[in-house]
Formats: C-alpha cells, sequence, structure tokens
C-alpha cells in the first residue's frame, strides 16, 4: 500500500467476488486487498473449490482475505486451519451478515446479539491462528447499545483488521451509513479499521477518511457499479485527475464482465441472468429515470442484452458516467429500497 493514503479493499460479495470478477476488478485497478466470498462452515463442509480458486489462482498480485462464516467453534478453527495451508493473507470472520436464515443462527450478524459467544469464539479462533485474523461487522445488531463492549472484544483478542459496515444488522442495506461509529472504532481500537457502507464515489472515499481517520475504505457494490473506484481513489488521494469514465467505456465493461464471467459449461440464459446481477448496479449510473435497468430486466437472450446496452451506451458514447448513483435508481428494490416500497423506479 503505497503511505499517505488510505487503503482500499474489495469488500466479500456472495457470488460476486469469485476469480473471474477478481480479475475483471484487477483489469480496471486493483485495491490494496481482496476478500472472498464467505466459506460456509458447518458440521460437513469442506472448503468450496470456486471461492479457493480466487485464492490459489488469483494473479492480481494482491493479499487475498479468506473469509469464514458458521456457529460451530470447532468448525471455524478447523476450516481456519485448512485455509491456512493456502496462500492467504490472513482468515476473516462474518460477523454481519443480515439474511435471516444466517442470523437466526448463532452465525453471520446474529453473533452481534451475543457478545458472551462472541469472546468465545474470537478467543478459540486468535489461539488456532497465528497469522492475521481479521473480522468484518456491523455497528451492532438492532441497535449501538453494544458497541463499545463490541469493539472491547475485538481488542481483547488482538483482532489484526476490522472492517466495519457502519450500519446495524437490522438496517440490512437500507439507509445512511453512520460513519461516526468507525471514528469511535477508530479511537477506541489498536488495530487498523476500514469503513463500509456506501463509499459510492472517490469523493465520499475522501470525506469519510478525514471524518474518521480509518486505515482504508472497503468498497461492495459501488465497485460493481464502477470497477474503476479504486483507480479513481487512488488518484484523488494522490492529488491527480480523475479517471471519469464514459458510457462508451462501460459498453466496454459489460463486454468484459460478460465473456470473463461465463464458465464453458454456462447455458446462455443462465449467464443473461447472471449479468442482470452486476447490471443492476451498473444501471444506477446509466440514466435517471432507470430505464436501461428496466429494459435489461426484461432481456432474455445474449443478443437482447447487448441490443439494450448498445442503445443506451453506445447512442452517445461520449456520455460521462455519473459518478454516483442517481437518486431513486435502486439496484435491488427488495433489499435497498426504502422500507415500504414507494420509489417508483424501484418497482418498474
Ligand atoms: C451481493 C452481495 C453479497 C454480499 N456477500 C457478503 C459476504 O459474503 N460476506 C460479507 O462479509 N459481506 C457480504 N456482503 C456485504 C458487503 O461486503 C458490504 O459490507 C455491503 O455491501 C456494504 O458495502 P457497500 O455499500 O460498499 O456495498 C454482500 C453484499 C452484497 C451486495
Amino acid at each position: 500500500m503505497a503511505p499517505g493514503r488510505p487503503a482500499t479493499a474489495l469488500a466479500p460479495m456472495q457470488d460476486v467476488t469469485d476469480l473471474p470478477f477478481m480479475r475483471v476488478i484487477h483489469h480496471y485497478g486493483d485495491p490494496d486487498y481482496y476478500f472472498t466470498e464467505y466459506f460456509r462452515v458447518h458440521a460437513h463442509s469442506r472448503l468450496e473449490p470456486h471461492i479457493l480458486r480466487s485464492i490459489t489462482e488469483n494473479k492480481t498480485g494482491r493479499p487475498v482475505f479468506a473469509q469464514m462464516i458458521g456457529e460451530s467453534i470447532p468448525e471455524l478453527v478447523k476450516t481456519a486451519r485448512e485455509l491456512r495451508r493456502h496462500p492467504v493473507a490472513g482468515i476473516d470472520l462474518n460477523m454481519g451478515c443480515p439474511a435471516p436464515k444466517i442470523y437466526k443462527k448463532h452465525c453471520g450478524g446474529g453473533l452481534l446479539r451475543d457478545p458472551a459467544r462472541i469472546d468465545r469464539v474470537l478467543g478459540a479462533l486468535r489461539e488456532a491462528i497465528p497469522g492475521r485474523f481479521t473480522v468484518k461487522m456491523r455497528i451492532g445488531f438492532d441497535s449501538t447499545d453494544t458497541f463499545p463492549a463490541l469493539l472491547d472484544l475485538i481488542d481483547k483478542h488482538g483482532i489484526d483488521l476490522l472492517s466495519l459496515h457502519a450500519r446495524t444488522v437490522r438496517q440490512g442495506y437500507r439507509g445512511e451509513a453512520h460513519y461516526d461509529y468507525v471514528r469511535l472504532a477508530v479511537e477506541r481500537l489498536s488495530c487498523p479499521v476500514l469503513a463500509n457502507g456506501n463509499i459510492l464515489s472517490a469523493d465520499r472515499a475522501l470525506r469519510v477518511a478525514a471524518e474518521t481517520g480509518c486505515h482504508g475504505l472497503m468498497i461492495g457494490r459501488h465497485a460493481i457499479r464502477n470497477p474503476w473506484i479504486f483507480r479513481q481513489i487512488r488518484e484523488a488521494f494522490g492529488g491527480a485527475p480523475v479517471f471519469r469514465p464514459t458510457l462508451g467505456d462501460v459498453r466496454g465493461y459489460v463486454e468484459r464482465l460478460y465473456h470473463t464471467t461465463r464458465t464453458g459449461a454456462c447455458p446462455e440464459q443462465l449467464h443473461v441472468n447472471k449479468m442482470k446481477k452486476y447490471l443492476n448496479f451498473l444501471g444506477q449510473g446509466v440514466d435517471p429515470e432507470g430505464k436501461f435497468l428496466y429494459e435489461m430486466r426484461r432481456t432474455r437472450t445474449e443478443a437482447d442484452l447487448f441490443t439494450v446496452c448498445d442503445r443506451h451506451l453506445l447512442t452517445a458514447p461520449e456520455t460521462p458516467f455519473a459518478d454516483e448513483p442517481y437518486d431513486g435508481v435502486i439496484a435491488r428494490p427488495n433489499c435497498e429500497g426504502p422500507a415500504t416500497e414507494t420509489a417508483a423506479v424501484s418497482n418498474r
């Protein structure tokens, strides 16, 4: 990492941050750190080969942290030991996943309701991991009352890096991120802290870094929308002119995504559906009415998909791609829309 500027990290994202996606991000400008999507840990789990590939075949030249999620302490310890046989930069524990089927067990975001259990989990893993042991968590489950106690546990167990998604588990992906809790963590902890949640742009990264004093910025959905974001952040912090992609550049990104993330045997329609998951985010920067999203979501074939892309991205290819999502253009209405679904664009 360059001295004098905050670090950057690609956030772990299930079904997104696999080896092909990391290759795409590498092309546009690497973050300083990568994190794998989570390895699920349970009694019969084995390291999932497609996630493992993002470690063992990773040619980005950047450190890769392996994330785990699970309930059973002995199984977590066993999995951490297995992961350490591979070239990982560290082992990361997920304490933030808001999916009900996860948090209803004592894992992911559900752990935040039970500090005594966190104490046991972190204690056992710390003992088993001589190298870097990192945690990704939220600021609380349904309130932030226990946040100071959570930070004390992070310190007590000598965690090497904390990635903090500045929302509660109950908030899911909705609403503002509360960066004042990132500042609190930075002030209280001896380990470095990555600020996470709605780092939309290089401008937002500059602001959050200045407000919180964080070690770095972890970016998820906004790197799917804008794969140039890590480069832009480096340029902004270095005082260099910041690259501004055009809609024509975005068309090139769609093409690269399509071909890099398609595995040989994947049927066309299935791959088109997979592309929609990425394009849901990308579409937030294409047009303020969400017309691209509306049309893209209705395509079924590769030819249809690229016809829609060409119409929206190549009619005026020099048009700047919006730096931040257009207001009211929502990527995943069920997850990110307002709690009461009133936004016109999200319902189309
Ligand atoms: C599709 C998707 C999958 C995710 N999967 C994971 C995961 O496997 N592990 C994890 O810790 N967080 C996961 N997250 C949460 C992100 O890492 C990140 O904390 C969250 O999206 C907020 O950051 P952002 O505003 O930069 O996207 C996921 C988020 C999304 C959108």
